[in-house]
């Protein structure tokens, strides 16, 4: 029996995505939708192949009307996502929500204690870029195995414009009106990219945000972030999300400027308006004592295919002198190379999932249906990778970005916004 939907916003990313990502995955099936455009309802049983009754303006309403889902899928505009996942988790159900998490570091706070007070329920946010190019696969494995020894800094250049244009029609709506659209529903996916190739959290933020004086938008379109990373034993204790002796330690060392060297520097710089030679473009490097890794896709190679590059050496890098030639191993990857999926390692609970995929449908959201499924089958045992616990690590990089940039840079030491206070 597939596992019932309840679509809440019944929009672009729930129609073209969504509705094609369970059809996919064959396991989830809509069962009505819940949206606030009522002339939109009157086609939803056509669109979703569903009864034409089963339609509501809210989840209540959804549930009196005798509508009986599993999960909500919450694809609505970011500032009802608070209110519509807690009115999910009343009803009992499991809970897809779009990115970014919340409208506000508070109310991602209290969806994060509705998903520890409701430990059955599975709930995730929808980040699918660590499952979308085999390439992000591929760079996971190569730091998590070592490749670069020691991973000491990483940092992102990203232009990107397309459908964000903020003279496309189909991307106006509800966006425009954020005051850091770029920040918060887009380029949240790529600090999320930071958090899973290093498998670090960000623990310090710092950033500028603004918005090029000949921009047509209305919202910041352009960032500067900085942060430090570490891994979660060098900051947490063992309730996560809870201060503990860890916490201060690392906020002492972080203040007083003597960050453990085992803690990663990352920068990622973005512009969303498209301007120019750099329209479109990505590009990524890692350093580490023991190599390098570069991905690259679009900017001034513009139309040829992704470049994946990794160089490697054997030499302690405190025994090099300068101008030392290495003896270098170079690794140059194609994503056509990458065959079968590298799956294996850190991908969350659905790394195991159709064992060496190769069907290139299998990406994407289908994982993160896969992960749903998992927990609700182990009783919630088995959490999505980006659970509500997990993703507010993400989501208070956004919020602690914009903290950072009205008080013109100053730092924010994130564990302390995502700080939840246990007896
Ligand atoms: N993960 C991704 O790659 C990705 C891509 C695009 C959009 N998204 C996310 O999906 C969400 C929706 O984006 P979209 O582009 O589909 O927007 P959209 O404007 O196309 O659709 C939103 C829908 O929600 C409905 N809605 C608004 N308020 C509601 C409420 N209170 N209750 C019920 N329905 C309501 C609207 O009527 C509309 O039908 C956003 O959070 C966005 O960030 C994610």
């Amino acid at each position: 029996m597939p596992y019932k939907v309840l679509v809440v916003g019944s929009g672009g990313h729930a129609v073209n995505h969504w509705l094609g990502q369970m059809n996919i995955h064959g396991e989830f099936k809509p069962v009505g939708v819940v949206d606030i455009d009522t002339e939109l309802l009157d086609r939803a049983g056509k669109i979703w192949g569903i009864d034409d009754d089963a339609v509501a303006t809210t989840i209540d309403e959804a549930m009196e009307l005798g509508i009986k889902p599993d999960v909500a899928l919450i694809a609505t505009p970011i500032e009802t996502h608070h209110a519509l996942v807690i009115e999910a988790m009343r009803n009992g159900l499991h809970v897809i929500c779009e990115k970014n998490m919340a409208h506000s570091m508070q109310a991602g706070i209290e969806m994060t204690r509705c998903a520890l007070d409701h430990p059955e329920l599975a709930t995730v946010v929808g980040h699918q870029y660590p499952y979308w190019r085999r390439s992000n696969w591929a760079i996971r494995k190569a730091i998590g195995t070592g490749k670069l020894g020691q991973l000491d800094a990483i940092q992102c250049d990203f232009n990107g414009s397309g459908y964000w244009n903020p003279r496309n029609p189909t991307r106006n709506g509800w966006r425009r009106f954020l005051d850091h659209d770029y920040l918060e529903d887009w380029a949240v996916h790529t600090l999320d990219l930071f958090r899973y190739f290093t498998a670090m959290d960000a623990v310090t933020v710092s950033a500028d945000l603004w918005r090029p004086h000949w921009s047509r938008r209305y919202g910041t379109s352009s960032i500067n972030i900085r942060m430090n990373m570490a891994a979660p034993e060098e900051y947490e204790g063992d309730v996560p999300l809870a201060c503990s002796v860890e916490t201060d330690r690392a906020r002492r060392l972080w203040k007083e400027g003597k960050m453990p060297d085992t803690w990663v520097h990352a920068q990622y710089v973005g512009h969303a308006e498209g301007m120019g030679m750099f329209d479109r473009g990505e590009h990524w490097m890692m350093q580490g004592s023991r190599g390098s890794l570069e991905y690259m896709e679009g900017g001034y190679q513009k139309d040829k295919p992704p470049v994946l590059r990794m160089i490697t050496h054997d030499l302690d890098p405190g025994t090099m002198k300068a101008g030392k030639v290495l003896p270098r191993k170079d690794l140059e990857w194609k994503e056509s190379n990458l065959e079968p999926y590298p799956m294996d390692l850190e991908c969350g609970p659905a790394a195991q999932w159709k064992g060496n995929n190769t069907e290139s449908e299998f990406d994407n959201n289908c994982f993160i249906l896969e992960e749903v499924k998992q927990c609700i089958e182990s009783g919630g045992k088995i959490k999505p990778l980006r659970c509500f616990e997990n993703c507010i690590k993400t989501f208070a990089i956004t919020m602690g970005a914009i903290e950072s940039a009205k008080r013109g840079g100053q730092p924010i030491f994130l564990p302390d916004l995502w700080e939840i206070p246990r007896k």
